[in-house]
């Protein structure tokens, strides 16, 4: 099968596809003949679809993505700048929770939402893990108060550096300062860096997607620093993941139903701008 066909019959021959192809794979002989492949444009090209997303007429097949599979773009969703801006900014992390758990279909399709974000090269090497069971995501804040205790005998600067006293004792005293009481835990995961260079930020970014997305289900969500990086080196938390060989976690995020509701957008710094001219 070919890398895609194009309908001549449909093709407008606007020559879009072409313009928009990231890695210059689509050409054509003349202005009056449909757009084909490249040689050896089977070895380059990333998949990433946009000479089917962009063509108006539904003329160009990718073997890997057909027209009638991918939704239109509806205009009429489009945000206004106010709306979008307001949607960031009235995003929170959530730290205290309702203990009603999440539809595990609500879950999934937050997850695949945020599949949607862009990875270099469209590489998509992402993948998930969901703790979904909150006594499990319980024992995962216990494991990382061991980890913080081994670095406050071991490594005591870094320990230091991150308040892991002052958080051990938290935590001790029966509030749950590392994962907050959460009923969920999403972790994006994905091949080691020397693999997959592009791994450390495709998690970031699809997470940043996720805890947005998450806002429209009525869900709350935050960052959870703490576990991640224990999670990258403790073998306790390793073990009890038990993450096929090679993968690294590179992003965690509670989810639940947030208890509260927030009134006002806090301020933020001034960005710090420098223009080239
Ligand atoms: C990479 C990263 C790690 C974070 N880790 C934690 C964490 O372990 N625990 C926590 O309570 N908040 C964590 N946060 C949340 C930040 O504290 C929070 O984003 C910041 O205070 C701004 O608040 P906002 O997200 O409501 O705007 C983390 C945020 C990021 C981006």
């Amino acid at each position: 099968m070919p890398l895609f066909t194009v309908d001549p019959d449909l093709c407008s021959r606007d020559g879009v596809c072409i313009d928009e192809c990231p890695v210059r794979i689509i050409r054509r002989k003349d202005a009056g003949s449909p757009p084909e492949p490249v040689n050896g444009a089977e070895s380059v090209c990333i998949s990433c679809g946009h000479c089917v997303a962009v063509c108006s007429s539904g003329a160009l097949v990718h073997k890997m993505m057909d027209p009638k599979d991918c939704p239109p773009v509806k205009r009429e969703f489009r945000l206004t700048p106010e709306h979008a801006e307001h949607f960031l900014r009235a995003r929170r992390s959530i730290r205290t929770y309702n203990a009603e758990p999440a539809d595990r279909e609500i879950l999934k399709r937050i997850i695949q939402i945020a599949s949607h974000a862009p990875s270099g090269h469209n590489r998509q090497p992402v993948s998930w893990f969901v703790i979904y069971d909150r006594g499990e995501v319980r024992q995962f804040s216990n494991q990382v108060i061991d980890w913080m205790k081994y670095m406050l005998k071991e490594n005591p600067g870094y320990a230091d550096s991150k308040n892991m006293d002052m958080l051990v004792r938290i935590y001790e005293s029966g509030d749950d300062i590392i994962l907050r009481g959460a009923p969920h835990l999403i972790i994006a995961h994905a091949p080691e860096m020397e693999l997959e260079p592009s791994a450390p930020p495709a998690c970031v970014i699809a997470m940043a997607y996720l805890e947005l997305a998450a806002v429209s289900f009525g869900l709350g969500t935050c960052w959870a620093g703490y576990f991640k990086e224990a999670a990258q080196s403790w073998e306790p938390i390793k073990t009890a993941l038990d993450l096929p060989d090679g993968q690294i976690v590179y992003g965690a995020m509670m989810i639940g139903y947030p208890k509260y509701k927030y009134h006002r957008l806090p301020l933020r710094n001034e960005p710090r701008i420098t223009w080239s001219l």
